[in-house]
């Protein structure tokens, strides 16, 4: 195969680095901006080509040593390769760079908030699972592969998350012939670490056989005797999306806490649902939306994508009335419990896209919608169903620029925006969270109801 020196430009919005090749895009995966490298083009499509690195020519300026052994083989970070300073700002370019694409003004956007910590930063990791050669591998798939890294520390959670990691794999190996037999249903592994340090493993399985039940039982209840820095263990069983949690050992109390404004609030998050996992970059979530409900008392809140209630506990005393939509069983059952006491909110279960059609306009007072979707974001059927409630402003959380931009846009025919927030929920990984703050374009008194 042909090798061509090319020199890095930019930073996707991956894992990549770009050079041009004749006017065309070559994306290089872990490659740097300044790197000369010698490549070879792998794929090569009619708009953009994917190259390998072969060698480094000339090292970017930028580089700095990785803390990680595993970086560029496992797929988990894409910036240990840099300072974090250099990573934001290519965070802010990138950001820029899909603006532009919409011919948004770049004095809109504001310059990416970095996260409070850089390492050790994540509450929550999945960890893939198999067995080869009788041996347990755990651990992250390698970038662009389905094999498994036994990583022995990763950077990006606590030592005390490392630790039990390791001893979650012992036990696993001591457990080699129960494993074998439930490996093809065993998904992956959940290891959650809760506000007061306690770990917990979630086994997420998608068919049981009831005559291990006794198995599962005893394979639980070893793990939490033999390891000291697991406090609880079980098995979700994800058969027909039931999420029933089986064979549950140990101390289990599934709290974040988190503090706003001298209040100390308690939210229940039972492995599946969903939380973001760096718990100390929530303030900083927190206060952007604050400082944008001030002219809001009394209004209607919709939280849309809700997920346990997150935004809904916090910010529900500032509202006459909230609605909180969202499908996922097992973030359901937790937002319930979380919002039991707050007697203005209500919980839509179900598709966002069906509950927000209950909704009418109404005359009097204003409506204000927290929107945090999933990936792949609204859409413009939704965004019709949000024109048609003339909500009065609209703050979307958006955890993948491309498609919160095209939103922004559909957005834009009756909402004016007024500022873009990048805020970085995870350092040494390419993923931005982006902040929308929108205004309805000549807002009349309207509410929803
Ligand atoms: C990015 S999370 C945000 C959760 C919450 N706002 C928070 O910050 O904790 C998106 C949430 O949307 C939920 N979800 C996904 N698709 C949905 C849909 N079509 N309708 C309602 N909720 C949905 C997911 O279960 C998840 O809880």
């Amino acid at each position: 195969m042909k090798q061509i020196e090319v020199e890095i430009i930019k930073q996707s919005f991956g894992k990549e680095g770009i050079a041009y090749l004749d006017g065309k895009v070559v994306f290089i995966p872990f490659s740097l901006k300044g790197d000369k490298l010698l490549i070879e083009i792998v794929e090569d499509k009619k708009d953009y080509s994917t190259g390998k690195i072969i060698k480094i020519i000339t090292p970017s300026k930028l580089r700095i040593k990785p803390v990680c052994p595993n970086f560029s083989i496992c797929g988990g970070c894409h910036y240990l390769f840099t300072n974090y300073s250099e990573e934001l700002e290519f965070k802010d370019e990138i950001i820029r760079n899909f603006s532009s694409r919409y011919n948004m003004p770049e004095d809109l956007i504001e310059k990416t908030i970095p996260s409070v910590k850089e390492l050790n930063y994540r509450s929550r990791i999945n960890l893939h699972i198999t067995v080869s050669n009788d041996q347990v591998q755990l651990g992250f798939y390698e970038y662009s592969s389905h094999k498994i890294i036994n990583f022995e520390k990763c950077f990006l959670i606590s030592d005390k998350m490392n630790t039990a990691i390791q001893e979650l794999k012992s036990n696993l190996n001591k457990n080699i012939r129960f494993l074998k037999k439930i490996t093809t249903t065993l998904k992956e592994i959940q290891v959650v670490e809760y506000s007061n340090n306690e770990i917990i493993i979630a086994f997420n399985i998608y068919r049981e056989y009831k005559e291990l039940n006794r198995d599962y039982s005893e394979f639980t209840r070893e793990l939490i005797k033999k390891s000291s820095n697991i406090s609880g263990a079980f098995f979700i069983d994800h058969y027909k999306n039931s999420f029933k949690r089986r064979f549950i050992s140990g101390n289990i109390k599934f709290y974040y806490k988190i503090d706003f404004k001298d209040v100390t609030y308690k939210f229940q998050v039972t492995p599946p649902s969903f939380f973001q996992v760096n718990l100390d970059q929530i303030n900083n979530i927190l206060k952007i939306i604050y400082s944008n409900l001030e002219q809001f008392n009394d209004a209607v809140l919709l939280d849309i994508f809700g997920g346990v209630g997150l935004f809904s506990l916090i910010f529900g005393k500032y509202f006459k009335k909230v609605f909180l939509m969202e499908l996922n069983r097992s973030a359901l059952y937790d937002a319930k419990e979380n919002l039991n006491l707050q007697k203005n909110t209500k919980i839509l279960s179900g598709k966002a896209e069906k509950s927000i059609k209950v909704f009418r306009p109404v005359d009097k007072g204003k409506t204000v919608a927290i929107i945090d979707p999933p990936r792949p974001g609204l859409g413009g059927k939704f965004i019709k169903e949000l024109n048609r409630l003339k909500i009065d402003k609209i703050i979307y959380i958006s955890c993948k620029p491309s498609t919160f931009f095209r939103d922004l846009d559909y957005l834009s025919s009756h909402y004016d925006v007024k500022k873009i927030q990048p805020i970085d929920m995870f350092p040494k990984t390419y993923h931005i969270e982006v902040i929308g703050i929108l205004e309805r374009k000549n807002s009349s008194k309207n509410s929803v109801s």
